[in-house]
This record gives C-alpha cells, structure tokens and sequence, in this order.
C-alpha cells in the first residue's frame, strides 16, 4: 500500500491517511470505530482542533495588538467539543441564539467569554440575552440598539457593520456577506447616522465594532479581504469609546485539489498594517477554520449498481446530516476507509448518493474510487463544521453518533 505521503491525495496530513490501505484518522482506525456504532457517524479530532485553534492564535499574536479569539459554536455545539474548549482556556465562543447561550454557558464559558451577534433577534431573544450582563452584545440593525436600548438603558453594545465589500469561498455569492448584493447582514454607512443618534438617544456606550464579511475566504482571496477589511475600520473614525474590533470569522480550508490553504503570517501581515497605533482589542470568531477538517462524517455503503452508463454507489446518510454540498455547492471529499484496489491508477468513476428523495442528494458525481460493495465504509471529509450543526431530519433520516476522538 502507498503511504500517504507518496499518495498524492490533496487532503492527506499527518493524522489523516492509510496506514496499511486502512484509512486512519487522528490515531484511530476509522472502519473500527465505524463498526461499533450502527448507522452514520461523525468522528471529531479534539487534536486537530487544538493544532487549528493553535494556528489562529500565533497569527493573532504577530499582528502585535491584543487579541480575543471566540470559537463560532454554530459550526459545531457537540457538548464534549465545547466543553474541552472551555477547559483549554483557550478562546471564548461566539454565539448567535438564546439556546447558544444556555449551552455555552453549561459546557462552562463565563457570561464575559461569550460574544452574541446574530440575526432577526426577538424581544423575546433579547430578555434572555440582556439577562447576563457581562455578554457581549453587538447590534446587527438599528431596531436592535433600540430594543436594547429601551430594555436596558446605558448598557455598553457592540455594532456590527456591513462595509459593502465581502468576500467568501470560490467568490460564492451564497457565502459573500457584505458586497455588491445588499445583505441583511449589519448597519450599512447609509443608515449610520441614525444608528450612531439612536445608541446616543438610549445611552448606549458603543464598545465593540464588529463585521464578518463571508466565510470561507482563501490566500488568494486576501487582497479583496483586506478591501474589506479597509472599509470596515474606516467606521472607528465615529467610535471613540470602542475597545475592540471584531472581525468576524470567514477563515476557509481547502476543499478539493488545487485550492491553497491562508497563510495565516500573510493574514496576520494585514491586520498589523491596519491595525497598528490603533489602541483596539483585536477580536475574531471562526468556526469552519477551527473544527471543519477535524471531522469525518462515516457512512455505510448501501447498494452499487450501475444506471445507464453511470456507476452509482448508494450510501446510509444524505445531505440532509452535511447540507453545505447541497445548499452552497461546496466540494465533497468522499474516501474509502479500506480501499479493494489501493493503486488509485485503477479507481474508476462512481457517483455517491445519499438515502434522502431529493434529485439533489448527491456527495460527489463521478469521483474516482476503489471498486465498492455493499456494506465498505465511506468517509466524508471536511465534515466537521456546519455538518451535523446544520442536520435535519428529513424523510426521518436525521439519526446519527457523535463520537470526540480525545487522543
Ligand atoms: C457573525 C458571524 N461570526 C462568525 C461566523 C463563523 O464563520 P466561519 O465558520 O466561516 O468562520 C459566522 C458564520 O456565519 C457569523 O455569521
């Protein structure tokens, strides 16, 4: 069997390749782990977690400002995961919903490590939120400054902006939240004034800028990130009580062969630039960077036939367990955990559908793979952020493990 590094898979890394044509993840042979559960199953690398989390902080640190970094828990809330990020000390978590907090708080963040920015709050929303003081709250419109305002005079807010300039996966206009298409994402400069008048009106302290332009953002992506980036700092010159600058998240990976991961010295090489005599907290919220290729999703090989002239191999999970190849076109890695033909000089085309009625519910249309039978294991990479997080259950087939690798 070829070693993974000889291999020539774009995705293989240290604690992801064959070892002895068996596919191994983080330490663990993932077709045993596969086998002791029934049904598909999502395996998280805390490992792997740590080394992304690790990679963002040094970046952080050469940019010379003072930073905060809080994990995006909308990529993935598995209680084990939040919980040993809490226990690393390592970064706070942002949240976008009451029921975030409530979890957030219960795998052991303090109120003050929490930082809320969502969409289409609620009064009913804001009572829960307003009920912890020391939560970092940043306004998303300005009905919400005045919401907050009313139900809590004087308290100090965060705004998130939309500098009108985005930039997120393969220019994915899908994953582009401040651009040329006008988004209901954050304060535009048209309607600042009244914003600024309103926070005054309440006596809200503005503390926190914030904006998150898109997600998924690569190096080649960085010369219109810093556009954005631009756009988005020329609103401090309205905010002389803020102390921290939030960037949002956005960091990508790469999906398939041919995309080039962030080089996180050139990144940080930005941020310096911009930032740099500016008295401001750096802040920043990621959640794809720190936990989507820390996951696999496994699943099970159901029937392999052909239709016409296509090899179609059908397995037990659809999109419905990992939406973002549906709904944002994103590539899907699919890899056998034991290949029958390990020289991948011989794999053949084969389309992988998943169990869910739906003309959509394809992974991968004519991906080269090892000859398939029923019952081999298949796992999805890149599958640990916004993939159960964003789950359902259509058609019922919404079951799935979770299992934390810890070592
Ligand atoms: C406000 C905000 N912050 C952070 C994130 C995390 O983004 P990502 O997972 O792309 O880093 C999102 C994602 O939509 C967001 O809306």
């Amino acid at each position: 069997m070829r070693s993974p590094k000889s291999s020539g898979f774009w995705w293989a890394r240290d604690d992801l390749g064959f070892v002895d044509g068996r596919l191994n993840f983080a330490g663990h042979d993932v077709a045993g782990l596969a086998a002791a559960v029934d049904g598909p199953l999502f395996l998280y690398s805390q490992a792997r977690v740590m080394t992304n989390m690790g990679r963002v902080r040094e970046g952080l640190a050469q940019t010379g400002q003072q930073f905060r970094l809080y994990y995006a828990m909308k990529a993935n809330r598995f209680e084990p995961l939040l919980r040993a990020l809490a226990r690393s000390g390592l970064c706070g978590v942002d949240i976008c919903s009451p029921n975030e907090l409530d979890r957030a708080l219960a795998c052991g963040f303090a109120a003050a490590d929490i930082s809320f920015t969502g969409t289409g709050v609620s009064n009913r929303d804001l009572q829960r939120l307003l009920a912890h003081p020391e939560l970092n709250i940043n306004c998303d419109g300005i009905g919400m400054i005045r919401r907050v305002g009313e139900h809590t005079p004087g308290r100090d807010i965060g705004v998130r902006v939309n500098p009108a300039l985005g930039v997120g996966y393969a220019d994915n206009e899908r994953l582009t939240y401040a651009g040329q298409h006008v988004t209901k994402f954050g304060i535009y400069r048209e309607q600042w004034g009244e914003a600024l008048a309103t926070a005054r009106a309440h006596g809200l302290t503005i503390r926190t800028l914030h904006f998150h332009v898109g997600c998924g953002y690569l190096d080649g992506q960085l010369a219109d990130w810093e556009a954005a980036v631009a756009a988005g700092l020329a609103f401090l010159d309205d905010l002389p009580d803020v102390t921290t600058v939030n960037l949002g998240g956005g960091l990508g990976l790469p999906h398939r062969a041919g995309d080039v991961a962030l080089d996180m010295a050139r990144w940080a090489a930005i941020l310096k630039r911009h930032l740099s005599g500016r008295n401001v907290t750096l802040a920043v919220e990621p959640g794809d960077y720190i936990v989507k290729d820390a996951g696999l999703l496994v699943l099970s090989v159901t029937n392999v036939e052909m239709k016409c002239d296509v090899v179609f191999a059908s397995v037990d999970g659809g999109f419905n367990l990992a939406p973002e190849p549906a709904f944002y076109d994103l590539p899907c890695e699919p890899v056998a955990c034991i290949p029958r033909t390990p020289d991948p000089e011989t794999w053949r085309p084969v389309t992988i559908a998943g169990n869910i009625n739906e003309a959509l519910d394809i992974w991968a249309a004519e991906q080269p793979m090892p000859a398939l039978a029923e019952g081999d294991r298949i796992a999805l990479l890149n599958t640990g952020g916004y993939a159960a997080a964003m789950s359902s259950d259509h058609c019922m087939r919404g079951a799935f493990s979770e299992r934390l690798l810890e070592a």
